[in-house]
């Protein structure tokens, strides 16, 4: 992933800039005298989280700190690209109010994070909240770790602590805790460690892989947070046969792994291939080995490196980076890039599916809700007046198919079809058979959010889309469906996060 966010922008003029803004969001600059404001910008998500202005990517280091929710982020805070990375900082008491805070971590001139601080984790070591994430740096050549077809960098692993309750401020640790990877090993990549405690000791996977072998999780043992030893591969790919410059676009690099456990099960999480994949399996927890039986997509859309932590109440709470689909040019001009996925719960069913739902929570910003009967020859139709929407739709399994679309001036700007009778679904963009897993759950949760769509299918497929082509006011959200029957859905507007769309 690293390599096309790595491009950055020449400096382009305004008039070019403006062709490639979508109609509506002309509109308003127009009426802002030109100007791209993201508290004005009707594209801007509401009550999903985002820094005021800039580039964010990955989640990092969700913990809960003496009542409070701690989120940090990938943040590039002088542009709306990728680059220059920092960890921003946002807390909240319900996962869905955001309060935005001082820059966590910063690069340190001259020091193993001076090109950037990398993604990471956060875990409490007695009794104080501590990070483990990746600084890179320049290098000599046979100390790089990170090579995608443009940059050339070392990864290595660093540690820091929390100066204060609120986690404002954190001190580093000046050398890294882990400097390089094994020494017999010429690795594709070294970064986004992820942290656990089993037993007396505490567990590291590092996201990793081999050219020609696949991707891995490189697992490590430390009794006290900063000596660490290495014991093996925690789980490995398979060579495909796939070759770039970049090994994250060929499978041969895992991003950001997550592993943990949940229902009694073991689930391992990484990114690669533009695509973030789940496993569910065996965990041999005398040889601490993991052996995956079950996987799938997590998400099947824009959305990449998610991160999950443990919340006080034993939910796994899962956040990820929602990712823009638009031009490079459309979001620099913009001011803003990126946003956080809505909180997901994940369980994991019976026959080890990995099942994702949105917190609970979610219902404090619901208003009232418009309920409408569905059949054949009877759609549902209705004008949304703001785009802050959540649509439930019921999944009867005796019907022929069942189709949301969002128009805009009566033209379909997005779609979703499950296809009972085909067993498919298909958005605008793609298309993946049915679930089949017996689920309780049956139906659709669509979450419209301005420019972001998640929907949620039957607690076990989730598609994330973007559309830059939805108004209020202009756009309309329909329901039909094919086949015998009725079903009834659920229309509700949700409240917004903040004020000013700026979600301080
Ligand atoms: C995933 C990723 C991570 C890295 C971070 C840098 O999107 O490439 O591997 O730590 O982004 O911003």
């Amino acid at each position: 992933m690293l390599l096309h966010r790595r491009r950055f922008l020449e400096h382009i003029g305004s008039s070019a800039v403006m062709a490639a803004v979508p109609r509506f969001a002309r509109a308003y600059a127009a009426s802002n005298g030109g100007q791209l404001d993201p508290a004005r910008d009707p594209l801007r998500p509401e009550y999903h989280l985002l820094p005021p202005h800039n580039w964010m990517n990955d989640p990092n280091g969700p913990i809960w700190w003496k009542g409070r929710y701690h989120l940090f982020y990938q943040l590039n805070p002088h542009a709306s690209a990728w680059g220059d990375t920092h960890w921003g900082h946002a807390v909240s008491t319900d996962m869905l109010h955001w309060h935005h805070q001082p820059i966590a971590l910063s690069p340190t001139p001259g020091g193993p994070d001076s090109e950037g601080c990398f993604s990471g984790s956060a875990v409490v070591a007695d009794g104080v909240p501590t990070f483990i994430y990746t600084g890179v740096q320049n290098a000599p050549l046979p100390l790089v770790t990170l090579r995608d077809g443009s940059d050339k960098l070392r990864e290595s692993q660093l540690l820091a602590t929390a100066l204060d309750d609120d986690l404002i401020r954190w001190k580093k640790l000046d050398k890294p805790v882990i400097p390089s990877p094994p020494a017999n090993m010429v690795v594709t990549g070294f970064r986004d460690p992820c942290l656990w405690r089993e037993g007396d000791a505490w567990y590291l996977g590092i996201g990793s892989g081999e050219r020609g072998k696949g991707g891995c999780v490189l697992l490590y043992r430390s009794q006290d947070l900063h000596h660490w030893d290495y014991l093996h591969k925690l789980a490995e790919g398979i060579p495909n046969g796939k070759l770039a410059a970049n090994p994250c676009d060929s499978g041969e690099m895992w991003e950001c792994p997550d592993f943990f456990e949940t229902n009694k099960r073991h689930c391992l999480l990484y990114s690669t291939a533009n695509k973030v994949i789940w496993t569910t399996g065996e965990y041999d927890a005398e040889k601490h080995i993991y052996t995956p039986t079950r996987s799938g997509v997590l998400d099947h859309g824009a959305y990449y490196a998610p991160k999950s932590f443990l919340a006080p109440d034993q939910r796994r709470i899962l956040w990820g980076w929602i990712r823009e689909t638009r031009p490079e040019a459309e979001f620099t001009s913009a001011g803003w890039a990126g946003a956080m996925s809505l909180p997901r719960v994940l369980t994991v069913g019976e026959q080890g599916q990995l099942e994702i739902r949105p917190v609970a929570e979610m219902a404090k910003l619901r208003g009232t809700a418009e309920k409408a009967t569905v059949q054949a020859k009877t759609p549902f139709r209705r004008k949304l007046a703001d785009l802050r929407q959540e649509l439930r739709v019921p999944i009867d399994l005796s019907m022929g198919a069942i189709t949301v679309r969002l128009l805009t001036e009566g033209t379909e700007v997005w779609h979703l079809v499950v296809n009972v009778k085909g067993d498919s679904i298909r958005t605008s963009d793609v298309s993946l058979p049915l679930p089949f897993a017996p689920s309780s759950m049956l139906g659709l949760r669509i979450f419209v959010d301005n420019s972001v769509i998640e929907s949620f299918i039957s607690g076990q497929e989730v598609i994330t889309s973007r559309s830059y082509s939805l108004a209020p006011g202009e756009t309309e959200v329909e329901v039909s469906i094919a086949g015998k029957g009725r079903i009834e859905v659920d229309l509700c507007p949700l409240q917004a996060t903040s004020k000013d769309r700026l979600a301080t």
